[in-house]
């Protein structure tokens, strides 16, 4: 039997009723069964001084180390002032350093995320996949998983209660694991 394919996911929100966090706690509970997700939490990468790249803390080793064990990667991603939010980013950028031991490079990766707003965070996934570019990642193209009007989709317990939100995250994971499967020729 094949070894299940790894995935990794994080949030770029801290928030305790983040609805990108219940985003990727509703994909706990539709991953394919060929496929194993972990769950990493940003909180305490602390800001990125380029300094100190070569001599990260514990927190960034730790995601580095995760990441490069990973088969594949899923973001969950908020929208501040339309972009991905300083926290992702600045997370990102700590595990992509020092140069030449960038923990993304050669990652397959499913990008999602919700917003209170009408465009459920189109624009930060599209700044998102820009820094894909750069960290040489692959990311899946589709389905594109932007969750508008998150309120009426998450209840104040933080569950994905919308059935439509929870079929196209499942179809994100199910299209994650076929692709990295593609990209791995198996
Ligand atoms: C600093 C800040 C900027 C925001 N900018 C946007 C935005 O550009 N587009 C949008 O749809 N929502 C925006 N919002 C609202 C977020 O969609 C909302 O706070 C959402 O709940 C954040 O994701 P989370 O629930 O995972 O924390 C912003 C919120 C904050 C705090």
């Amino acid at each position: 039997m094949a070894a299940k394919i790894s995935i990794l996911g994080f949030a770029g929100s801290m928030r305790q009723g983040s609805y990108n966090r219940a985003l990727l706690r509703a994909a706990l509970e539709v991953v394919p069964p060929e496929a194993e997700l972990a769950i990493f939490d940003l909180e305490g990468i602390p800001p990125f001084n380029q300094d100190l790249e070569d001599q990260p803390v514990a927190k960034v080793k730790e995601f580095k180390a995760q990441i490069k064990a990973a088969d594949a990667l899923l973001i969950a991603t908020p929208e501040y002032n339309y972009s991905m939010p300083g926290v992702l980013k600045n997370a990102i950028d700590g595990a992509s350093r020092p140069p030449g031991d960038n923990a993304f490079a050669g990652k397959p990766v499913a990008i999602m995320g919700a917003s209170i707003g009408m465009l459920g965070t189109g624009r930060a996934q599209y700044h998102l996949r820009q820094s894909c570019v750069f960290l040489n990642m692959y990311p899946l193209n589709q389905p594109e998983v932007m969750v508008p009007f998150a309120q009426e989709k998450i209840d104040p317990k933080g569950r994905v209660t919308d059935p439509k939100t929870r079929e196209k995250i499942k179809e994100l994971l199910e299209s994650l694991v076929a692709w990295t499967r593609r990209l791995r020729g198996y």
